[in-house]
């Protein structure tokens, strides 16, 4: 139950926590930001994506080790550890690192000492400590249960965001629609309700809009002939045309013979030093802990860099559950929302980009520095603290399981990342070999939030 208490044990010390969230939630709210080391600088990492996505939370928890802490719930008498222990990070391995440099060029690790053998072995066990990816387990796992066969479905839809609701409503034959949230919608439906309720989303026509769209989806799917299965992760695909499906401990397998990937986006913050500080993140990552987890950001600061209609979204939402947002707004084309940003008396910056991101002296927080933009306008530099900083610019496909069942892809920047080779946009096809046809639509397709939530919007 969110709210109640359970104590649990962290590197020797006991936390008490609230459940009802995840592992790395209650160790945010506890003070602990730090999560684990990248494994060859050891620099601090923390919850990056909070969607079970990259490696930045990984930990050991009750002798397992590699558990990703975003997405495991807490429980009472859980023992967490940071599974680096006994190796030297931080300054000093950096250190040693910039000075030895020419001597462990990238993949050095790999190319070197591979043989013989013996040399190999004594190689092995002397660096694998140092990458902080964890011991064997105390104890053997539970055998898994066999996986349920679902059998062979025309059309499967893998996400129930904007893109995803309106593709299972016109597709034709039966739908089966999963996705790994509660409800459908998104993060971004139960973040515009929320913010509705309050009162927050007052003068923000565009969201409003998308809100009463995204209803309107929502609402048009439950009624129509569409197997919606929330709460349901895919987790692998196999050629031709199968997919894995979690559900809990719950893995089933079904095969179809068409895909329609609206898996959405990762935050991709950008280039910039101290990008990877744990407590900067993107505005997906920042729905998910809020909406996921009910991260508790009553009375903090919390500074939102960039632009878009999940800037405002987060921005209401942060409002809503008594933080402080402080936004500096990178892009300058923000209309009546910029209006109704000045009216709320949000703190706000124009005119400036983000130059980089540290944590605190006291390690109490974060501190962003800013620098002038390109444009007319900009103010002298500026530093503010904050205790996240989340950035809202483009974002990166998901494209993982596209990629598993044989789909062709290539880096097209000006889409945001890794989309299939010929992809156009939103709604585009192709066809595996001897497998399915798979479509992809909105942000997995390239598409930004503004495009999809337009979309929704004129579904109204
Ligand atoms: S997998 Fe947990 S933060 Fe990315």
């Amino acid at each position: 139950m969110a709210g109640d208490k359970a104590t649990i044990r962290f590197e020797g010390r006991d936390l008490i926590c609230r459940t009802g969230t995840s592992i790395a939630t209650a160790l945010w709210e506890a003070g602990i930001r730090h999560l684990s080391h990248s494994p060859k600088y050891g620099r601090p990492r923390g919850v990056t994506c909070a969607r079970g996505q990259c490696t930045a939370c990984l930990m050991r928890v009750d002798g397992v080790p590699n558990v990703r802490v975003c997405e495991t719930p807490l429980r009472d008498g859980m023992v967490v550890e940071r599974q680096d222990a006994g190796a030297f990070y931080g300054a000093p391995m950096q250190k040693m690192l910039a000075v030895g440099g020419d001597l462990v060029p990238v993949g050095f690790y790999y190319k070197w000492f591979t043989k013989p053998a013996i040399l190999s072995r004594v190689f092995l066990s002397a660096i694998r400590p140092l990458t902080g990816v964890g011991r064997l387990p105390e104890r053997a796992e539970a055998e898994a249960e066999p996986a349920t066969d679902l059998g062979r479905i025309p059309t499967v839809v893998v996400g129930a965001g904007p893109a995803g609701l309106s593709a299972a409503l016109t597709s034709d034959g039966p739908v089966v629609l999963v996705d790994e949230n509660d409800a459908p919608g998104g993060l971004r439906l139960a973040a515009l309700d929320e913010a509705a309720a309050a009162g927050c989303l007052d003068g923000f026509a565009g969201l409003t809009s998308a809100r009463a769209g995204l209803n309107h989806l929502a609402e048009g799917v439950a009624a129509a002939d569409v197997d919606l299965r929330t709460g349901v992760r895919v987790v692998a695909g196999y050629h031709p045309g199968g997919l894995v499906l979690r559900h809990g401990a719950e893995l089933a397998t079904l095969a179809c013979d068409r895909l329609v990937w609206a898996a959405g986006a990762l935050d991709a913050p950008g280039l910039f030093p101290g990008n990877d500080v744990p407590g900067v993140l993107g505005t997906r990552a920042l729905l998910r802990l809020l909406v996921r987890d009910g991260l508790d950001v009553t009375g903090r600061t919390i500074l939102l860099v960039g632009g878009g209609q999940d800037l405002w979204l987060a921005a209401a939402l942060l409002e809503t559950r008594g933080a402080h947002p402080s936004i500096l707004l990178e892009s300058d084309d923000n209309g009546t929302d910029l209006a109704t940003a000045v009216a709320r008396r949000w703190p706000l910056h124009t005119g400036l980009v983000l130059d980089r991101a540290h944590t605190a002296a006291d390690g109490s927080g974060l501190r962003a520095e800013f620098v002038p933009g390109p444009g007319p306008g900009g103010g002298g530099r500026l530093t503010l603290d904050a205790d996240l900083v989340v950035v809202c610019r483009r974002a990166k496909p998901i494209y993982d399981i596209p990629y598993q069942l044989g789909v062709d892809l290539h880096l097209a920047p000006e889409q945001g990342g890794f989309v299939p080779r010929g992809c156009t946009g939103s709604g585009w096809s192709t066809t595996v070999p001897n497998g399915p046809e798979v479509t992809f639509v909105g942000e997995a397709a390239g598409e930004t939030p503004e495009t999809v939530l337009a979309g929704a919007g004129e579904a109204s």
